[in-house]
């Protein structure tokens, strides 16, 4: 079979940094596990791109993207100076846009987001039970409150209107619980230890909404879910109002097993779960077509380009390190070599956590890339990355 054709996105601010590692890893992976693996370097999308040709990516960017088997993406934002707040603000926005853009141009409609406390991990919650932690918090990735409709009226005038325009179609839903629904199912079959939900399940999806104050959208995804889980009998089902499940996310976390989330209300819930497993160094995260795995999967940290730490060898490369393990796990399907190499990558974050801690870049890479050759790959059960 032909290779897999990875490219690696560093984009803005700490991006660069934590992609250089990435890279220096990747590199001992291919040669490690004799992947057949070719990796391109890609200088957009990026601020400094933008600074040089008047637009943050090329126009055929996304065919060009469309010819990669995998997408490895490392953070985006300006990463310019912080004391000029109109600039600031202004090329913020237009520097986020190729996100958003490519997960709705290349359809990755889900966003795959998994929250597993790690020892060694720092833990912010005193309950000892903050260390069971393991939910995979799947978000709407194509609609809902990112459709970037709306407008202002009357702008600038003290009688201005601003409106932004939420959409929720019954296809996207569909899909997006249906997915929820099989990737719990395939989470409790991967499980080395049980877990028990209510009805003594094996596994659990939490839909989340905000139908009391939202209930056109809401009884939508509601009544979705409703007739979805007739198909899994095995799963339980339970429903948080967003504000309710912030509430739990810190008194009870481990809880929750898959939870289902609109566009929005994923990109705030992911965050807060994220700060529950170490922090936004820890995060990993996948965009994907659960429908199509031709159409290559973006991975990228749960975080942004951090300005404020960027450029000063302070960045964590962690998360991208775990976003790669889910690029390679994903690829191993079509690219059997990758699922070790990703399990190689795993275990070796995992022990590297518990018993060293972070303080700059480069030596957190140096040392991972060490310990990766001194502590070759072995086979054991697997483990699950997300
Ligand atoms: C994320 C980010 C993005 C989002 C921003 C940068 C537009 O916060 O990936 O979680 O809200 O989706
Ligand atoms: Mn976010």
């Amino acid at each position: 079979t032909r290779h897999a054709r990875l490219a690696l996105l560093a984009g803005d601010g700490i991006g660069p940094e934590v992609m250089a590692v990435t890279d220096a890893i990747l590199a001992t992976l291919i040669r490690q596990h004799q992947l057949p693996v070719e990796v391109d370097n890609l200088p957009w999308p990026s601020h400094q791109w933008h600074q040089q040709h008047g637009e943050m990516m090329p126009a055929d960017a996304v065919r060009t993207l469309r010819g990669y088997d995998g997408l490895l993406l490392g953070a985006l934002g300006d990463p310019g100076p912080l004391d000029d707040p109109q600039r600031y603000l202004l090329s913020d926005s237009v520097s986020l846009a190729p996100l958003l853009t490519l997960r709705k141009e290349l359809d990755l409609w889900a966003c795959e987001r998994p929250a597993r406390w790690l020892p060694g991990t720092p833990c912010y919650l005193a309950d000892p039970r903050a260390r069971d932690v393991d939910m995979l918090v799947i978000r709407e990735n194509s609609e809902g409150e990112y459709t970037g409709q709306g407008g202002r009226l009357r702008r600038g005038t003290a009688d201005e209107v601003a409106t932004q325009v939420e959409v929720f179609t019954a296809a996207a839903t569909e899909r997006l619980i249906r997915h929820a629904f099989e990737r719990a199912r395939q989470r409790a079959a991967d499980r080395t230890e049980p877990r028990r939900f209510r009805g003594d399940k094996a596994a659990q999806v939490c839909l989340i909404t905000k139908r009391n104050a939202q209930p056109h959208w809401g009884d939508l995804y509601t009544e979705t879910f409703q007739r979805l889980a007739a198909d899994y009998p095995e799963v339980d089902t339970h429903h948080e109002l967003v504000d309710a499940a912030c509430m739990k996310f810190v008194q009870c976390p481990w809880h929750f097993d898959v939870v289902v989330a609109s566009n929005l209300h994923g990109d705030i819930l992911t965050d807060l779960a994220a700060v529950l497993c170490g922090g936004p160094g820890l995060a990993p995260s996948a965009n994907l077509n659960p429908q199509d795995d031709t159409i290559p999967a973006l991975f990228e940290p749960v975080h942004g380009s951090a300005p404020d730490i960027a450029g000063q060898d302070l960045a964590d490369p962690r998360a991208t390190l775990l976003s790669l393990a889910m690029l390679l796990d994903w690829l191993g399907p079509r690219w059997p070599a990758c699922q070790k190499a990703a399990q190689h990558l795993h275990d070796t974050v995992k022990a590297d956590l518990a018993d060293s801690d972070h303080h700059h870049t480069r030596a957190t890479g140096e040392r991972l890339n060490e310990r990766l050759q001194s502590a070759p790959a072995t086979t054991p059960e697997r483990t699950r990355r997300s």
